[in-house]
């Protein structure tokens, strides 16, 4: 079953294209890779999946809800700099929520199903690692302190990082803040998972830690995107890559064909570049 589409999704700053006619889709429980040169769009991707960019043209299906760019009219999104709408009030960041408008509603719902993994993770260092969890649980959820407390002990054991709910979020290891923003992102239980190079920054113990949180959920129905620079992570891991260049998909297809037979020279280029890492 398909969860997630984009049809012509289209975004520029300013002069630069950086996404062009984009048709992406994702069935249900899958775990797909996005692959790609430094800059050719993979953030930027994940961030319109999000709405934390806006699209220019064209629509997203996420779960049954459509959001087409000719509805935000204009309207501006957190750091995105790319319209000319002076609406100040709206978003900052994926944990404000106005919901004032249709709009708004629809980009609340929207990120109810979609969890997203920062690549800089974006911990509240000033919070605990639980009240970092809570945090979403009670803006985005509107539950009680009690209830969100009990959600994110739970969430916390899952990625076991239990034993130090209440150590300062600043104080943990990298390897540690990357479970805990996972927690944190499946604090609103999503129905998809965003992941922008989550293994970037790990050793490769960590990255088995990270490809056994993606199976355990994957198993659990997760559907989940993974941008990622590691070709060995891409193969090892995913269902389906998709090979992106200069705001374009390539290829799109089953790892063991992209990566052994891959049908664009573009597609060939890259994969042989990346042959060492
Ligand atoms: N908020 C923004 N304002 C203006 N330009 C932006 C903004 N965000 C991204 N860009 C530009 O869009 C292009 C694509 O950037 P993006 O971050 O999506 O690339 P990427 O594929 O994720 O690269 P990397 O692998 O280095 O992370 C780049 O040229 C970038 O400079
Ligand atoms: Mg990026």
């Amino acid at each position: 079953m398909e969860i997630l589409s984009t049809q012509n999704l289209s975004k520029n700053f300013g002069a630069e294209d950086v996404l062009k006619n984009i048709n992406f889709s994702a069935e249900k429980g899958e775990l797909i890779s996005i692959i790609g040169r430094s800059g050719c769009g993979k953030t930027t991707f994940l961030r319109c999946l999000n709405c934390l960019n806006i699209l220019n043209n064209g629509t997203i299906n996420i779960d049954g809800i459509m959001l087409d760019a000719k509805e935000f009219n204009g309207q501006k999104l957190g750091d995105d700099h790319s319209s000319k709408s002076k609406n100040d009030d709206f978003l900052k960041d994926s944990l404000q929520y106005i919901t004032k408008d249709e709009i708004h509603k629809k980009v609340h719902n929207i990120r109810k199903k979609v969890g997203f993994l920062f690549q800089n993770l974006n911990l509240f260092p000033h919070l605990t690692v639980i009240e970092n969890v809570m945090l979403p649980i009670e803006k985005v959820l509107l539950k009680s302190y009690d209830e969100a407390y009990a959600i994110s002990e739970k969430l916390l054991e899952k990625v076991a990082m239990n034993k130090y709910q209440d150590r300062s979020s600043a104080l943990v290891s990298g390897g540690q803040a990357q479970r805990v923003a996972i927690a944190r992102a499946l604090a609103v239980n999503p129905q998809i998972m965003l992941y922008d190079e989550p293994t970037s920054a790990l050793d490769p113990e960590l990255v088995l830690e990270f490809i056994e949180i993606a199976r355990s959920l994957k198993n659990e129905g997760m559907t989940q995107i993974i941008v990622t620079h590691s070709l060995g992570l891409a193969k090892t891991i995913s269902d389906k890559v998709c090979y992106m260049d200069k705001g374009e998909i390539v290829e799109y297809g089953n790892p063991k064909d992209l990566f052994a037979n891959p049908k664009k020279s573009r597609t060939k280029d890259y994969i042989s570049k990346l042959i060492l890492s």
